[in-house]
């Protein structure tokens, strides 16, 4: 299998990804936010890359069936139901609900990464089932895809995708074929393996959230393979892959 990794969306070609398996990484915080939503109950995400383009679809579907879901500047956006930190997402306001979902960098990078031939979203939360599940798809091609903070680097992606190639290393030893950029990652998180928090902490969005008084959310986002849910693309729509 050969295994690369995008330290940004704007890497994209459109017909790089068309043969291959994409997993979406944003740590702080929309991955992590709706692999919460799906296992709390909601019945499916649809990512959008803009406020107008969620109005919009609100519309179309209709106001009662929907939640208008995501951030600006880490804040729940004017109107909307629910901002992007996963404690907001409880089964009580979520179940059975469709979650229009709009976020700065996450929900773009996944709507970006939609030609591909299958998309997934991870994080440290779900990161063994994800890789479980890559493993049982057999694909030729993995692109580890970081969504980045505002077209920059971003630390805790990065990171997240590093580990990723370290277990897949330690399963699939010879047959896996790392590009640079997966070499990269996976000496960047031998660099934090030993505190993610830590490393959450430090970095650029991380510190951000901190001064917004989101603290718990770094806690939560770094407890690696706490919940065991794969959300994947089905024709727009995120749900839940089959265990
Ligand atoms: C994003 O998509 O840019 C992030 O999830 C922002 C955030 O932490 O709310």
């Amino acid at each position: 299998m050969k295994l690369d990794l995008l330290f940004l969306p704007s890497e994209i070609r459109n017909s790089d990804l068309q043969e291959k398996l994409v997993i979406v990484i944003d740590v702080l915080r929309a991955s992590s936010t709706i692999v919460t939503a799906l296992s709390n109950g909601a019945k499916d995400i649809i990512p959008v890359e803009s406020q107008e383009d969620a109005t919009r679809l609100m519309q179309e579907i209709g106001r009662k069936y929907v939640l208008l879901c995501g951030e600006r500047g880490g804040q729940k956006i004017e109107g909307f139901d629910l901002g992007n930190s996963p404690f907001e997402y409880t089964n009580e306001v979520i179940q059975e609900k469709t979650l229009i979902f709009c976020s700065t960098n996450g929900s773009r990078a996944i709507v970006k990464a939609s030609a591909a031939a299958k998309v997934m979203v991870g994080c440290f939360i779900n990161l063994g089932t994800v890789l479980e599940n890559v493993l049982e798809s057999k694909p030729k091609e993995v692109v580890l895809l970081c969504s980045g903070k505002e077209d920059r680097f971003s630390l805790e992606d990065t990171v997240c995708a590093g580990m990723m190639v370290s277990r897949l290393k330690e399963r699939l030893t010879e047959s896996l074929e790392l590009s640079d950029s997966a070499q990269a990652g996976l000496q960047v998180y031998g660099q934090h393996q030993k505190s993610l928090l830590k490393m959450l902490n430090s970095s650029l969005h991380g510190k951000y959230l901190l001064s917004l008084g989101f603290q718990e959310d770094l806690v939560y986002c770094s407890q690696v393979d706490s919940i065991p849910v794969v959300p994947v693309l089905e024709t727009g729509h995120l749900v839940k892959a089959p265990l």
